[in-house]
């Protein structure tokens, strides 16, 4: 099974520089898209080799920026929240490529323009059935969807906008409980279902 994450970051800033000291506050809650970055990624000793996550950083000036970690190339990138921060800071050092061109930074690290929209196709292109994650949704079952490849949707702080809800409209809405939980337990969550 094949397993693929996608976090929206509302505020977090597409250009400019990521302020390290304040992952937070002015880095738009950049620190809720890191820590879904580790929880998608590492393992006590190593990196999930079967996973991708790409962060949508929609925030601040400029185009949106979609920064995408592929688990089976990645090379070089520890598992502490600053170092994770470091690498989407290297990635805002260059202009945001245009829409469909996908720009390796270093092994295993991605950029490329672009919204959910454009990772939706990208998923639906590559055989991924994708689910949308919301406390509200139906219980997820892992076991109806053993061998296929799987991708899910998750929002950072805040709710998913319109237009958001409007791309992913015809996607399925999966549920881990009545409780709204942070996006990175939900993902340590799935990993745990899916693994077992
Ligand atoms: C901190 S929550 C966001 C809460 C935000 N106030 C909202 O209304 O969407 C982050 C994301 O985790 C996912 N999530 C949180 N709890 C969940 C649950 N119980 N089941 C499924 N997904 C959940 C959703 O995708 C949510 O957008």
């Amino acid at each position: 099974m094949n397993r693929r994450f996608a976090i929206i970051g509302h505020r977090a800033p597409s250009n400019g520089k990521v302020n390290l000291n304040d992952l937070a506050g002015s880095s738009g809650r950049l620190d809720v898209l890191v820590r879904a970055v580790n929880a998608a990624l590492f393992l006590s000793h190593g990196i999930r080799k079967d996973t991708d996550i790409t962060l949508h950083l929609m925030g601040g000036e400029g185009p949106p920026r979609r920064v995408w970690f592929e688990g089976s190339r990645l090379r070089g990138v520890h598992p502490d929240e600053r170092a994770i921060a470091g690498q989407v800071g290297k990635a805002l050092k260059s202009p945001v490529p245009a829409i469909g061109r996908m720009v390796e930074l270093h092994e295993g690290l991605w950029h490329s323009g672009g919204g959910i929209e454009q990772t939706l196709d990208e998923w639906s292109r590559e055989g991924v059935r994708a689910f949308v994650l919301d406390a509200n949704g139906v219980a997820f079952d892992p076991m109806e969807h053993s061998g296929e490849s799987v991708g899910f949707i998750l929002s950072d702080d805040q709710p998913f906008t319109e237009s958001e809800l409007g791309a992913m409209g015809a996607l399925e809405k999966v549920s881990l409980g009545e409780t709204w939980i942070q996006g990175h337990s939900c993902i340590a969550i799935l990993h745990h279902a899916m693994d077992s």
